[in-house]
């Protein structure tokens, strides 16, 4: 008579229940503690900044054709992904921040598709993929180093393609380096920089104003600044030739008082936004 095999005895009530695990950001940078108050300080539609400078410029740039596929780095919850697909355009974002890219995909139609990673790390998560252009809003003063970014986008952008990206403007906007001044003298409101040529990497609070002690007090994300010359080595080094800058201001005017005219004046003439124009060289 064979011999019964031994089998162990077996729990049938079931594999053991796994909790559900949260996606991991796919990089340090990524605005994940910010995810809640990001997506609702941008809407559906963007934030006043937004709808009024940024995505306008952003958008004229690209100029893109109803069909085209643009490439979205660093998409956050999607506000340049719906403005792009309400043109007709398929948009791909990546997005390191897990939160961020649920976010995006809540709020997407049939055009978007929206896709956790590292931004520089572009043509290992998309292998394979073309792009007629690509685009970053205010994201690669965000990350670090900037020129793996170029580089992905370059190979994934069809010859010809443009990459367009807004940054904080590297030589006005440099976190905690530079600030509004008053000359009483002159009556003039004046841009300090106490700091250009050398790069670093600083936290900034992501509410300034919030009550010590709150949780929107310990709010903070990395940034980085780096002189322009960075962002323009970077774009030659990966073959993007650079075809286009728009320097932008901030909307917002003076104070009401005494000093309004001379406030209002120093608004409208240091930019502190920075859109570049690159396109593919070969
Ligand atoms: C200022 S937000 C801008 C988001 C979006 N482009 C917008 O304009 O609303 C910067 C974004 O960059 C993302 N980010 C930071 N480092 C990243 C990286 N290495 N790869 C991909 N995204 C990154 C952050 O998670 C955040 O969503």
């Amino acid at each position: 008579m064979p011999r019964m095999a031994h089998f162990p005895r077996r729990d049938y009530s079931g594999p053991p229940r796994r909790q559900p695990v949260a996606p991991a950001p796919a990089a340090p940078t990524a605005w994940e503690g910010q995810a809640g108050w990001y997506d609702q300080y941008q809407g559906q539609g963007g934030a006043d900044l937004y709808q009024s400078v940024l995505l306008p410029a952003v958008l004229k740039r690209l100029a893109t054709k109803k069909g085209q596929r643009v490439l979205d780095v660093g998409s956050g919850q999607g506000v340049l992904g719906r403005a792009l697909a309400h043109l007709g355009v398929d948009a791909v974002g990546v997005e390191a921040s897990p939160s961020l890219v649920a976010a995006a995909q809540g709020r997407a139609g049939a055009h978007e598709r929206y896709v956790l990673g590292d931004a520089r790390a572009l043509s290992e998560l998309l292998p394979g993929q073309a792009f007629d252009h690509a685009c970053a809003l205010m994201v690669l003063q965000d990350l670090d180093p900037v020129a793996p970014v170029m580089a992905g986008v370059a190979r994934l952008l069809m010859p010809g393609g443009k990459f367009v990206f807004a940054l904080t403007h590297p030589c006005f906007r440099q976190p905690k380096r530079s600030s509004w001044g008053w000359d009483e003298d002159r009556r003039q409101q004046y841009r300090r920089i106490d700091g250009y040529l050398s790069p670093y990497q600083t936290r900034i609070a992501t509410h300034p104003g919030a009550a010590p002690g709150t949780p929107e007090a310990a709010l903070q994300t990395i940034s980085t600044h780096r002189p322009l010359s960075v962002y323009l080595e970077a774009c030659g080094a990966a073959g993007l030739g650079v075809v286009g800058c728009e320097e932008l201001c901030n909307p917002r005017r003076g104070t009401k008082g005494h000093r309004f005219a001379a406030e209002d004046l120093a608004a409208k003439e240091i930019p502190l936004f920075l859109v570049l124009t690159a396109v593919r060289l070969r």
